[in-house]
């Protein structure tokens, strides 16, 4: 049995419900920018770590014992589910993954393994298990899957792109084996994300982290079919679903459409506006700026007042980055963030600054 969660407002204001003060949470909380977490890379390598259960359970730990995050997020990649399709992923060491195997045709997309997700990546699962145990209902752990779109990119690319030339190549020349592709993806991600839940994720994100490079009426071709197809039946699992992507100001009403209970937005759009285009019914998690947590206190402090200003006390907001945290982040003026959003946003503390419009 899993114990009840006693730190709950991360899951009640994805629910829109009313919470004490305001959740915070990071993308990539667990990382290099951390002592702890270098000091486990220092002997590992981030796929052994992820491979390995108990290693994967101690980093994901790292973030919630030290900042006191009102999540935890499960430690794995989005390209973990890339490896049993039998395209060679590697992370080359401080270049990011690369694929020795992309895929560049309809052959290609067909020649891709077949593969059973329980048995493949049954070790996430393990981790799951193993988090849920040790946090022992502290917070929710969040699980997570790439998007389509994203993880496509990097099945074709072969590692990161600037431009996404060649998946948008195969997207236009070689539809159908695309939609095949999406489709594939799809279906994986799905048992995937359903694999977390059952394993005891009490929420889960999925990360598209790139769709912003396509025009709102590719996105809604191409890319949102194959998105809906994965976020219906996992929110038919009764957990909340984070919805997220970066540079997503003109997709927002087709990101909600396709699907999520929360939707994750970056920092590229005043968060009012972004509230505003996808309508009052939904939660909003975001979107400081990384940057901003290099800059002094003062400078930092204002960002995250000005986003809990634009909330204005609204139902449903989770207070997050823009996207994920950058490696030279000094890991006090994390603390010192947390605290902020926890202290100014507190129920009852409605005159402070976060709240002066
Ligand atoms: O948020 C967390 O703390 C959980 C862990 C997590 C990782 N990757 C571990 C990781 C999560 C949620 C991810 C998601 C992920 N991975 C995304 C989507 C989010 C985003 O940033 O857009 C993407 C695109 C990837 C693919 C990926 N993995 C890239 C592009 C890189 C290299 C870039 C980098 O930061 O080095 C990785 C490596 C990676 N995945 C690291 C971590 C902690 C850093 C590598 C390390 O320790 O060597």
């Amino acid at each position: 049995m899993k114990p009840p969660i006693q730190n709950d407002r991360f899951l009640r204001a994805c629910r829109r419900e009313p919470v004490d003060a305001t959740p915070v949470w990071f993308m990539r909380q667990a990382g290099r920018y951390m002592a702890e977490y270098r000091a486990v890379r220092a002997s590992h390598s981030l796929l052994e770590i992820c491979k390995t259960p108990e290693l994967a359970a101690e980093v994901t730990l790292q973030p919630v014992d030290r900042f006191g995050v009102d999540a935890a997020i499960l430690f794995a990649d989005i390209l973990l589910v890339l490896e049993p399709l039998g395209v060679g992923l590697e992370f080359v060491g401080g270049e990011g993954p690369t694929l020795r195997r992309p895929i560049s045709s309809a052959d290609d997309v067909d020649r891709l393994r077949d593969f059973d997700v329980t048995t493949e990546l049954g070790f996430v699962a393990e981790s799951v298990r193993r988090i849920v145990g040790r946090l022992d209902g502290r917070v929710p752990l969040i699980g997570f899957a790439g998007g389509p779109f994203t993880v496509a990119s990097y099945l074709i690319e072969g590692g990161h792109s600037r431009n996404f030339v060649a998946t948008k190549k195969l997207m236009y020349a070689e539809p159908q084996a695309w939609h095949r592709l999406l489709a594939r993806l799809a279906s994986i991600t799905t048992e995937y994300l359903r694999l977390q839940v059952v394993a005891g994720a009490d929420a889960v994100q999925l990360f598209d982290s790139w769709i912003g490079v396509l025009s709102p009426q590719d996105y809604r071709r191409f890319v949102l079919p194959h998105a809906r197809t994965i976020l219906e039946p996992v929110a038919g699992l009764g957990v909340p679903v984070i919805h997220f992507g970066t540079q997503t100001a003109a997709l927002l009403p087709d990101m909600r459409s396709a699907g999520g209970s929360v939707i994750g937005v970056d920092w590229r759009i005043d968060l009012a506006d972004a509230w505003q285009r996808l309508g009052a019914d939904v939660a909003v998690q975001g979107n400081l700026d990384p940057a901003a947590l290099l800059a002094p206190w003062p400078v930092l402090a204002d960002a995250a007042r000005g986003i809990l200003a634009e909330v204005a006390g609204r139902r449903g907001h989770v207070f997050n980055l823009g996207h994920g945290i950058l490696p030279e982040t000094p890991p006090d003026a994390v603390a010192d963030l947390v605290k902020l959003v926890h202290d100014e946003s507190r129920t009852g503390n409605q005159t402070g600054s976060a709240f002066r419009l």
